[in-house]
């Protein structure tokens, strides 16, 4: 039986990935938000999951205004890098498991959620960034990803997008699909995005510490609670792309305490800020 080891939330910024690339993450301005990864880097490798269902957003690079899914699982055995405008990010094309994926549709779609299958799919910072905080520098030129990843995208880049309610009740839903695929899988449920930033209008460059770090502990101890606040909410206090952080509660409520279990264990917390025009969390709780 595949079954969900632990949850990771990450934000993601594009810059993250370009110092990534370009060499410096040494460099005093990003050094503090990297050094937040270091312990998550060792547990990753230590854990060795087989899939990461890696739940994320679109940034208008494989959707568009011209078609707009609230939720879309991907299916493929292969995700190329998108050209996000300067190129494709120099990581490798991320892996996929089909089988997995298609046994998730084919269980939550049965549970009345509204799938949208994608064979084909270009993946962008909002994917790549959190992977590549994730697992680290490339060491060599033949790098791959280390598990496959299963890409699942929300929409929180155009009104109306999902509530965290539905997030929530769709986490438990896939957590008793991964539960019934019948192959012996160590499963990661990742949510990225967030946390408190706003990229346009008069209050551009919004950061919110404070509630920033009341939703981290909300998230850990009071999912169901924080699952009903209102999209209203984050984005008056996390910022109008604060929002992204919904997703997180599709991770939070696939968990196994969501489902009667004992409460995960808190692996690791980060916060940092700032990140181009973003705060940084980061949390690790395993199962
Ligand atoms: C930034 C953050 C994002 O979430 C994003 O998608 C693009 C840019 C930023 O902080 O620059
Ligand atoms: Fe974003």
């Amino acid at each position: 039986m595949a079954r969900i080891t632990a949850a990771a939330f990450t934000s993601h910024v594009p810059a993250i990935g370009a110092a990534m690339d370009l060499g410096k993450t040494q460099e005093a301005y990003w050094q503090p938000v990297f050094a937040g990864y270091e312990a998550s880097r060792q547990w990753l490798r230590e854990q060795k999951p087989d899939v990461v269902f890696l739940v994320y957003n679109d940034h208008a690079n494989a959707f568009s205004l011209d078609l707009i899914p609230t939720f879309a699982i991907g299916t493929a055995a292969d995700y190329p890098i998108a050209d996000e405008g300067w190129g494709p990010r120099p990581v490798p094309p991320v892996k996929g498991h089909p089988e997995l994926a298609a046994h998730i549709a084919q269980s939550v779609i049965q549970e009345d959620f509204d799938l949208t299958i994608v064979n084909r799919m270009p993946v962008d910072h909002g994917l790549t960034v959190p992977l590549s905080l994730m697992c680290g520098e490339r060491p060599a030129d033949d790098f791959r990803w280390p598990f496959a990843v299963i890409p699942f995208a929300v929409n929180v880049v155009q009104y109306p997008v999902p509530s965290g309610r539905r997030c929530f009740e769709l986490g438990k839903a896939i957590r008793r699909a991964i539960e019934s695929f019948d192959e012996d899988l160590n499963v990661q449920i990742w949510g990225t995005g967030g946390m408190s930033h706003q990229l346009q209008g008069p209050r551009a460059g919004l950061i919110n510490r404070e509630w920033d770090n009341a939703f981290l502990d909300r998230l850990i101890a009071d999912p169901a609670g924080l699952a009903a606040m209102p999209h209203i909410d984050y984005v008056r206090e996390a910022g109008s792309e604060g929002i992204e952080l919904v997703m997180w509660l599709i991770a939070r409520g696939a968990m196994a305490d969501i489902a009667g279990g004992p409460a995960p264990r808190v692996k690791h917390r980060f916060y940092h800020v700032p990140a181009s025009n973003t705060a940084v969390g980061h949390l690790i709780l395993e199962d």
